[in-house]
């Protein structure tokens, strides 16, 4: 028997291609005409573009999101010895990048409803070495701030915010990425504002921290001195080809978030009174910009296995929570730890989504998913 053929993909870029495909292969051309491949006028343009969409005084490129964590946390000061407290529900970076500082990642349950850091948790996971909070925007849903914000302040610990998933998602009409003191951005390719590449972006209102970004991305250069050496940085730039790419993209991005905003609201209307969990629309001045579509279902194999026998491609974002990777054994952490995080992660499915899905294709997977629970 042959495998069925996937026809409605959990995501595609196949859509975005033929709306810019020739404009982005004219941005690359314009870069390599130029000869200016490091640190030139795309990389500025596409900062300050940035910073403007995010509502930040700056934004930094950088060669991607796992680095833009890296670099925010040690602008932080985060080092050997430091605890930083985030969420074990996650993509795996948000932890390596507090690990490779020497620092120890220490692991707070999530809210059952956004699935995002809840304080309460962070808070219990506080000890005198802990130096920052990192907060993860996952799937789009912003995280409740204003109890992080509080927490951070009064116990002075750094808060950064984790927008790999979440570029122009709101949180009571702050932009994600203008809450915290740094933010960091992933523009990986399947991003909701994907690089042709390897891509991120840290952003902050500080000027100070955005001067020691600068110079640890670029080998503690500063000052314009080729060979002048003020700090052991690393090289993390964003190369200008990616830059233009991401220029080029950027000005869509509003529409790409609405169409993603208009599929998430058929799959609400289509899918409510079903036995699923369907992931919060946003209310008032916090809006979500669904990354990912994800519902929860305590029979999530089955529905994936039988979605992808009629053609529906679906994924589990992430079906082991990080503190109980192999990666991270050694901190010792048991099943049963994070029963919030744990519950999600059996359960978690997320459905097609990118901008360019049609609403005839959500209303098929709407009609498949109801199949399902026939
Ligand atoms: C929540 C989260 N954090 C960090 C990253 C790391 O970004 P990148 O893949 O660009 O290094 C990702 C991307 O996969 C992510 O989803």
């Amino acid at each position: 028997m042959t495998a069925t053929a996937v026809d409605i993909p959990l995501f595609t870029l196949e859509g975005q291609q033929a709306e810019i495909g020739a404009e982005v292969k004219a941005a690359a051309a314009r870069v390599l005409d130029s000869g200016v491949f490091i640190l030139g006028p795309e990389n500025k343009a596409f900062d300050a573009e940035f910073a403007r969409a995010v509502g930040v005084k700056y934004s930094l490129g950088v060669d991607s999101g796992t680095s833009a964590l890296e670099l925010a946390l040690e602008a932080a000061g985060v080092g050997p010895g430091d605890e930083v407290v985030l969420p074990s529900f996650t993509f795996i970076a948000t932890a390596t990048a507090v690990s490779v500082l020497g620092a120890k990642p220490v692991f707070a349950d999530v809210d059952p409803e956004t699935l995002t850091l809840d304080a309460r948790s962070a808070e219990k996971a506080l000890t005198p070495k802990t130096k920052a909070v990192v907060a993860v925007h996952i799937y789009g849903q912003p995280a409740d701030m204003d109890p992080l914000l509080s927490l951070a302040k009064s116990r002075r610990l750094a808060l950064i915010e984790d927008c790999a998933q979440s570029h122009l998602a709101t949180y009571k009409g702050r932009v994600t990425g203008s809450i915290g003191d740094l933010a960091a951005f992933s523009f990986y390719p399947s991003k909701n504002l994907g690089a042709a590449g390897d891509a991120g972006a840290v952003a902050t209102n500080d000027a100070r921290l955005r001067d020691l970004v600068d110079e640890l991305r670029n080998c503690g250069r500063a000052g314009g001195g080729r060979y002048h050496h003020v700090r052991v940085g690393h090289n993390s730039r964003l190369d200008e080809i990616q830059a233009a790419i991401l220029r080029v993209k950027l000005p869509r991005l509003e529409a790409w978030t609405a169409a993603r905003r208009r599929v998430a609201a058929i799959y609400d209307e289509g899918l409510a009174g079903l036995p699923l969990k369907l992931p919060p629309l946003g209310s008032g001045m916090s809006r979500p910009v669904f990354h990912l579509y994800t519902v929860r279902c305590e029979r999530r194999d089955a529905l994936a296995e039988d979605l992808r026998r009629r053609g529906i491609g679906t994924g589990v974002y992430y079906p082991t929570p990080v503190h109980l990777q192999p990666a991270y054994a050694a901190l010792g952490a048991r099943a049963g730890a994070l029963p919030v995080t744990e519950a999600a992660a059996r359960e978690v499915l997320s459905l097609p989504m990118h901008a360019e899905l049609s609403a005839a294709d959500a209303g098929r997977v709407v009609e498949a998913v109801r199949r399902f629970f026939r």
